[in-house]
């Protein structure tokens, strides 16, 4: 800590000090297992789920949500009558936040995978999946994508993970994994 100026102003022309480089260096090579570790974990580490995301104009999400509901609906559940949708095995599936929802309820099969897209039509929701630990941010204007092999049969819940108002405690949802027939 300086208090006064220093004596010597041009302070760069001074020789580096060994304890300084041996710091640098430190961190220097702290950096680069840190940054090896980002591909690393990326391949190899079993949180993290690999996502693509892509703009989205909120309604043309909305419009490929409908789309999905008009064509798949099986049936409905609770009150507000949420369809239940089951889109076939391997397809795209569209998720959607908003005040205070998720939309549809999706029902997949055991073992296939999904190409699950997740968007917000109004403000920042939080996609939590329970009992799993699966936690992702979900913004409007941006469609992530996320490939998903539901490995368990049963209901798994959603919730909202982010702050989002009001009515943030009540925005539950869910996903169905059905065995395979
Ligand atoms: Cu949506 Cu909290």
């Amino acid at each position: 800590m300086s208090i006064s100026p220093p004596e010597q102003k041009i302070w760069f022309n001074e020789p580096v000090d060994k304890v300084e480089l041996l710091w640098v260096g430190m961190a220097l090579v702290w950096a680069l297992i840190m940054f090896a570790m980002m591909p690393l974990w990326h391949l190899k580490g079993s949180q993290n789920m690999s996502n693509e995301a892509y703009r989205i104009h909120p309604e043309a999400y909305q419009a490929k949500v409908d789309d999905m509901v008009a064509k798949f609906t099986v049936g409905e559940e609770g009150k507000a009558k949420t369809p239940v949708v089951r889109p076939p095995a391997g397809s795209d599936v569209y998720l959607l936040a908003r005040l205070w929802e998720w939309y549809p309820v999706l029902e997949l099969e055991q073992g296939k995978s999904y190409r699950l897209h997740l968007s917000s039509l109004d403000w920042q929701h939080g996609f939590s999946v329970q009992p799993a630990n699966i936690n992702l941010q979900v913004h409007p204007g941006i469609d992530e994508v996320v490939t998903i092999t539901p490995t368990t049969s049963g209901d798994f819940g959603i919730i909202c993970n982010e702050y989002c108002g009001i009515g943030h405690h009540t925005m539950l949802g869910k996903i169905r994994v059905v065995a395979a027939k």
